[in-house]
């Protein structure tokens, strides 16, 4: 008799195949690990192997894995209650927005909780509308901002492209390059920056442009940082004509910087925050955007035309405040930005070792490596929004880095470093010993090779 037997994990992987559709991917041979647990900065499969996580799942699990504080909060918060409808308060949500207030500068002190990042935006692009009574909205081409139809539409990055006819109107995008690619100088970045940008304003009109909406710092795009002083002349510019400016803190936000939020390495204010991922590492997914005392005054005596059933969630709340209280307990934060100095200058080594990293772009922990085949020529080792056959490379990559034991998120020709906050030197020298092993196959594509 021939009887077949498959591993937990295979048949795992085949319900998983057979019964389940996976986002951004192609359907049929995809390979996904089957995680049993995770603690920490690692995750575990079913077969006893480790894998580093270096990109934190999609950069969310800030706090690193299977912390148990998480579990307890939650499951006490069922114990008392789990739900009760939005228009009902409970104790953890009224917590949560006052330790939400605290951590937040300015006036912006009133928290409208959500669901994820996307769910923010659409929000956030809504109450711009309502409270400007101007229809459009601006937005970086290299920028995502989520997957529901207002927020695709938001976002310039090409995941929008295959949707293109289902685009919300009224999404104006502007270029911003970034310093590596950009070949006339610095200070001249910054010109050219605010000049284009003001050109945009003027064609569309300042009056009918509701709010600027940026990412704290760029995330998926690559980390493509901002021209130092854009963001403070960016403010200048929509103070001078009425525009409200949403920061995107989704990814960025946190402690993932360094700092709680992104915007605050720029020394500005915004007048709403989107806020996601980090705000529950993951735990539960949850979302909340931020509002300015200023912009919520128009409802003190109207109805504010927003809402969601599962807004204040109890139980999700009750992870976020058990979160926030981590990154405090544990200096989380501060951890980012001294690993991030770390990281930093270890990549610095491993850029003189290998011809095809020609670009690293890093605030705390929100880096990417830019792989390229000729450190002068700089020509991307994938292009822009490169097609399956353009990523034989990178694909290989990929693989090895697998292969070697870590998770990390590849796109094009970047990989993304961003691991937990509370991982250790030890561990970013371990992540980068795999990293720099990968890349070694990306080396024999340079001329070097
Ligand atoms: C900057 C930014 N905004 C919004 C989103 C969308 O968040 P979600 O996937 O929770 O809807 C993301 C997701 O990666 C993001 O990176």
């Amino acid at each position: 008799m021939n009887i077949k037997t498959i591993s937990e994990s295979q048949e795992i992987i085949q319900d998983n195949l057979d019964y389940t559709i996976f986002s951004w991917s192609k359907q049929k041979g995809i390979a996904p690990i089957a995680v049993k647990y995770a603690e920490g900065i690692y995750l575990y499969d079913y077969d006893g192997k480790r894998y580093i996580d270096f990109s934190s799942g999609l950069m969310n699990v800030n706090i690193g894995h299977g912390n148990q504080r998480v579990t307890e909060a939650v499951v006490k918060q069922m114990q008392e209650v789990s739900y009760v409808s939005p228009s009902c308060v409970t104790k953890v949500r009224g917590e949560l927005g006052k330790k939400l207030a605290e951590i937040c500068p300015g006036d912006l002190k009133k928290a409208f909780f959500t669901l994820c990042g996307a769910s923010s935006v659409d929000n956030g692009i809504k109450l711009a509308r309502l409270y400007t009574g101007r229809h459009k909205i601006l937005t970086r081409y290299q920028s995502y901002h989520g997957a529901s139809i207002g927020s695709v539409s938001a976002g310039g990055d090409p995941r929008k492209i295959p949707v293109d006819a289902q685009q919300a109107p009224n999404f104006v995008h502007f270029d911003l390059p970034y310093l590596y690619r950009w070949e006339y100088g610095e200070e001249n970045l910054l010109k050219e920056a605010v000049a284009s940008l003001e050109r945009v304003i003027a064609y569309e009109g300042p009056g009918n442009i509701a709010a600027i909406l940026l990412e704290g710092e760029s995330g998926s795009s690559g980390c493509l940082k901002y021209p130092v002083g854009y963001l403070k002349k960016v403010r200048e510019i929509c103070n001078k004509h009425g525009i409200l400016l949403i920061m995107d803190e989704v990814m960025s936000g946190f402690g993932r910087t360094g700092k709680w939020f992104g915007f605050e390495h720029h020394d500005i204010l915004p007048d709403m925050i989107v806020m996601a991922k980090g705000l529950t590492a993951g735990y539960l997914p949850f979302g909340c955007l931020m509002v300015s005392d200023k912009i919520i005054a128009k409802y003190d005596d109207a109805m504010l035309p927003l809402g969601l059933t599962y807004s204040a969630h109890p139980v999700t709340c009750a992870a976020a405040l058990e979160v926030l209280k981590i990154y405090e307990d544990n200096n989380l934060i501060e951890n980012a930005a001294a690993m991030g100095k770390y990281l930093d200058t270890q990549i610095e080594k491993l850029k003189q070792k290998h011809p095809s990293i020609g670009d690293w772009r890093n605030t705390g922990l929100l880096g990417c490596i830019e792989l390229v085949k000729n450190k002068t020529a700089k020509e991307p080792m994938a292009p822009f929004n490169a097609k399956p056959n353009e990523m034989a490379v990178m694909n290989k990559v990929a693989a090895k880095i697998k292969e070697l034991g870590m998770y990390t998120f590849v796109r094009w020709s970047y990989l993304f470093i961003a691991p937990p906050l509370c991982v250790t030197k030890e561990q970013i020298d371990e992540g980068l010993a795999i990293i720099s092993e990968a890349i070694s196959i990306a080396d024999k594509e340079t001329e070097h090779g």
